[in-house]
Parts: structure tokens; sequence; C-alpha cells
């Protein structure tokens, strides 16, 4: 029976009888390690700039020909192994990225053919560093409108591949990976309970890649600019994921009539370690509430919370009934919180 002391919002919907969970996760960082003394012999920086202002001491960088569908297609398929799905019975791939292998087609079909999900509609979403929550919330509404039984949702980035080498203030802070989730009716479970998302298109200047797309389609001018590379207002970004984070996070936690301490584990985008504490203040959580592995990885934009919930169900810091809550930020800007019975 589902627990009868949550309040499940969607329950007020004509989706009784029914809902999504996350039968399995899966994840996948390359083998190249960059570490912060790495960098120091590239850039002018040090290790202890780095750790202090950010918290990261090192990020996973893929190899030359290893791209955003060879990372998400391994997460994938840990994801369906776990699941004990067949990939010839999943119905739908989102994936979420702002590094597709290329501009088109859909980065999602090189992954349907890669993992033999031959029966897969297929898509790309972008919502930047928020494109996992996205992705989720999109695909729970195929689960639930009863459209398809699985879905599977990746975020995948090589984000390595737009970063401007020779600019302190952003090489430093990102790497690549993948993490995905398969999507099912789990019968006995409230599943993704609720999903704020929200966008502000006036701050979209802030964070970006410039070129590449219509406005500065590729030239030898756009490219001497450095046009496509990614460009970020760190302190602007900074004070925007806070608020909007902090925000999101009150609004679901309200839907579902629940207080922070019931949430048994925060897993917020892995952007910066003084982000993740102020939002985890101003919700009155306590250090141990919030998950990290930013220390290890960096901010790995759509792929950080697919990355950090697998691996705090691996560590075991989630069991079954559980529940978590998602808390995402990225350009454009957006952000989202999911709320999740595990
Ligand atoms: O996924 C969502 C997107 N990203 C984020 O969430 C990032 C949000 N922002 C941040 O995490 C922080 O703003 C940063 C880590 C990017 C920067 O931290 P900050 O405390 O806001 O530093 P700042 O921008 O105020 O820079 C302070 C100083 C500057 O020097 P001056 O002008 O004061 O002389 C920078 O040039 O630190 C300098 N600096 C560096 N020094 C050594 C910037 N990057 C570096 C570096 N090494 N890598």
């Amino acid at each position: 029976m589902t627990n009868p002391e949550i309040k499940n919002p969607r329950a007020k919907h004509d989706f009784i009888g029914r809902t999504c969970s996350i039968s399995a996760v899966g994840s996948y960082v390359p083998e190249k390690v960059l570490t912060n003394a790495d960098l120091e012999k590239r850039i002018d920086t040090t290790d202890e700039w780095i750790t202090t202002r950010t918290g990261i001491k090192e990020r996973r960088i893929a190899a030359d020909d290893e791209h955003t569908s060879d990372m998400a297609a391994h997460a994938a398929k840990r994801a369906l192994e776990r699941a004990e799905v067949d990939p010839a019975d999943v119905d739908l791939i989102i994936l979420a990225t702002i590094t597709p292998d290329m501009p088109f087609p859909a980065t999602a079909c090189l992954v349907q053919e890669k993992i033999g999900a031959h029966n897969a509609a297929a898509f790309d979403i972008e919502a930047a560093c928020s494109g996992f929550v996205y992705a989720l919330e999109i695909g729970q509404q195929f689960i639930m409108s009863r459209t398809y039984d699985t879905v599977l949702v990746i975020g995948a980035e090589k984000l390595s591949s737009i970063m401007d080498w020779e600019d302190r203030n952003t090489c430093v802070l990102f790497g690549d990976g993948a993490g995905a989730a398969v999507l099912q009716n789990r019968e006995n479970s409230h599943g993704l309970l609720t999903a704020c998302m929200g966008a502000d298109g006036r701050k979209a200047s802030i964070l970006s890649q410039p070129g590449g797309g219509c406005l500065h389609p590729a030239t030898a001018k756009t490219v001497s600019d450095r046009l496509h590379f990614l460009r970020m207002d760190g302190k602007d970004v900074f004070k925007s994921a806070v608020n909007a984070m902090a925000t999101a996070a009150r609004e679901a936690l309200g839907r579902c009539e629940l207080e922070i301490d019931r949430i048994k584990c925060i897993i917020p985008h892995q952007a910066n370690m003084r982000i993740l504490k102020a939002v985890g203040d101003r919700l009155g959580a306590s250090e141990d509430q919030v998950f990290s592995n930013l220390e290890r990885y960096g901010n790995t934009s759509a792929a950080s919370v697919a990355i950090a919930l697998d691996e705090a169900v691996e560590q075991g810091k989630v069991e079954r009934g559980d529940l978590i809550l998602l808390l995402v930020f990225g350009a454009g800007l957006t952000w989202g919180a999911a709320i999740i019975e595990w």
C-alpha cells in the first residue's frame, strides 16, 4: 500500500492508480582525472583558490574520441541493467544536454542506436544544468498519461568541448559525465511527487555559449572572438542560484505539505560548495542531509544531479521509501525542485 502519511499532489489529477517511479539509476564518468594541480600548470590559478571558492578538487575529462552520446549510453546501460529492462522495451529516450554530439540529429537518437533501444522514440531537451529535473518531469507526464510504460531519462555532458581553457573564471569549474534513470509505473510507491520548474529569460546573457546558433553561425570571426565557448558572470549566477533553488524547494515542500526534516537526502546541482551550503542553510537543512560529490567531478551541468543521485543510492544514503529533494539551477536562467519517494 502507498504510504498514507504522504500527501501526493498528483492524486488531485486524474492519475489515481498510476504513479511514476524511478526503477533504477546509473552513471558514468570518463577515466581521465584533471586535478587542480594540473590546472595550476596551465593557467594562472591555485589549488587553494579553487578549493576555497568552489570546493572542487578534480574533474573528469572525456577522451578525444569519447562523446556525449558514448557517456550517455554507458550510464543508460547501467540503469537498464539494474532495472532489469531489456533495451528493446524502452518506449522513449529523453536526453538533457547543452553539449550534444552535433546540433542535429538529437543525441538521444545516437544513444538509441548505441544501446539497441530500437523501439524507442527519442529527443533531446535543453535546460542547461536544470535539464535532468526538466527531463524527469517531461518523462513523468508520458508515464502518468499512460502513453508509455518505460521512459529512459538521461543527463549527459562533454563540457570540456566548450571550455575556454584560457579563461580561469570558468575552466576550473566544469567536468564531463552522464547519469540516467529508468521511469516506470510502480505500485505501492508515490514516485515523483512533484516538480516545480521555473525560468527567467531576462538573465539569459549571464550564462551562455553565444556562437554556433543562427544568431552567430560559425565563421572564422566567431571562432577568433571565442564565441563558441561557455561564458559566465559567476557572481550574478551565484546569487540567482541560491534564491531560485531555495524558493523552488519551499514551493515543492509546500505542495507536498512536508517539512524539510522529512527529506532524507537533498541532492542539489553540484555547482559550488558555497551555493550548496547557502541553500541548505536557507532551508534549515542539516549538513548530513545535503549530498555532495562536487569535490571529485566539479559541475557536470545536466549530468550533475543524475550522477549524484546514483552515488547517493550506491552509498546507501537513501533507501526505498525515503524522500529525496532534487534541486537544480542553470543557464536560461532555469531552475527546478523535485520531490521523489525513492
Ligand atoms: O551550473 C550553474 C552555473 N554556474 C555556477 O553556479 C557558478 C556560480 N558562481 C560561482 O560559483 C562563483 O561566482 C565563482 C566560483 C565562479 C567565482 O567565485 P567568486 O567568489 O564570485 O569570485 P569573483 O568572481 O569575485 O572573483 C574574485 C577574484 C577575481 O580577481 P580580482 O578581480 O578580485 O582581482 C578573479 O579574477 O578571483 C579571481 N579568479 C581567480 N583566481 C584564481 C577568478 N577565477 C580564478 C581562478 N583562480 N580560477
